[in-house]
């Protein structure tokens, strides 16, 4: 048996070692906030800069992708949104903006001795069951992204996971996987200092072959679901563009690209 421990996020602890890697300054604390993700892009549009941060203890409207609710509950998890101005985003690149998040949580994880791996595009899983989720969401101004909001939650202690019914996938959390006492303040740092390395490197070969090396249900058959279509193939990798490339039944190779899309392994799409 391992105690947990109920130590909240201290704002002082945070602002002690921030910035990293010019990120998390402006920090910006709440107790209990709709969604940070809101609240990160109502700060970008005012003109908040490259880096500033969005931290809340507890989400009341927390928002997952497809429109999903996000749970997150009170000293839990970790809920936080980095306001990113990145300069020339090439369309190209917006599959790995969507994997930057996912990677450097993989990462932060094995900092406390869990191994996780991606599920295309960016949800974070170990052992088959989903830790953490990255919401990335891009305002433009023409052909230009004026400003980026990268959002992530981190299922960090018990209390964190949903219930069976709030769920369409199999759920964990840290602290269940790691079997001990997780620092919410290192994991929130390492996964800052992970987002702060990999983003001079968006979709260069380097990024890609990181993804690439924890993509889940590699070999496997999965299911991708996109607007109202569905396809069946075995994932081999991804493509330098950080595609998806499925083999299908006959043997065609297709690239799905990043948008609105679910992937699920083929034994589980009941779930
Ligand atoms: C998903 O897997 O569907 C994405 C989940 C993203 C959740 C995070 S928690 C912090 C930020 N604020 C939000 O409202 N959502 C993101």
């Amino acid at each position: 048996m391992f105690m947990y421990n109920q130590a909240m996020l201290s704002v002082t602890r945070l602002q002690a070692d921030l910035p990293i890697l010019g990120l998390g300054q402006p920090l910006y604390f709440h107790q209990s906030i709709g969604s940070t993700n809101d609240r990160a892009a109502e700060l970008a549009k005012q003109g908040s800069p490259h880096g500033t941060l969005v931290v809340a203890e507890e989400q009341t409207a927390g928002r997952g992708r497809a429109g999903r609710k996000w749970y997150s509950p009170a000293n839990a998890a970790l809920a936080l949104s980095l306001v990113l101005r990145p300069k020339d985003l090439k369309p190209e690149s917006m599959g790995a903006l969507s994997a930057l998040g996912a990677l450097a949580v993989a990462e932060a994880l094995g900092n406390e001795g869990v191994e996780a791996g991606i599920k295309w595009p960016n949800d974070v899983l170990v052992h088959d069951r989903k830790i953490a989720g990255v919401l990335v969401e891009i305002s433009w101004e023409g052909d230009e992204a004026e400003f980026v909001i990268l959002g992530i939650g981190v299922n960090v202690r018990p209390a964190s996971i949903p219930s069976d019914d709030e769920v369409d996938f199999p759920v964990t959390c840290v602290e269940a996987v790691a079997k001990k006492h997780v620092d919410r303040h290192s994991l929130l740092l390492a996964v800052i200092e992970g987002v702060g390395r990999w983003s001079p490197q968006l979709g260069n070969n380097a990024m890609i072959s990181a993804w690439n090396s924890r993509l889940a249900y590699l070999g496997k058959e999965v299911e991708v679901r996109m607007e109202g279509e569905s396809v069946s193939g075995r994932v081999d990798g991804l493509t330098s563009g950080g595609c998806l490339l499925l083999v299908l039944k006959d043997g065609k190779r297709i690239e799905v690209a990043v948008g609105e899309l679910h992937l699920r392994p083929v034994d589980r799409r009941s779930n």
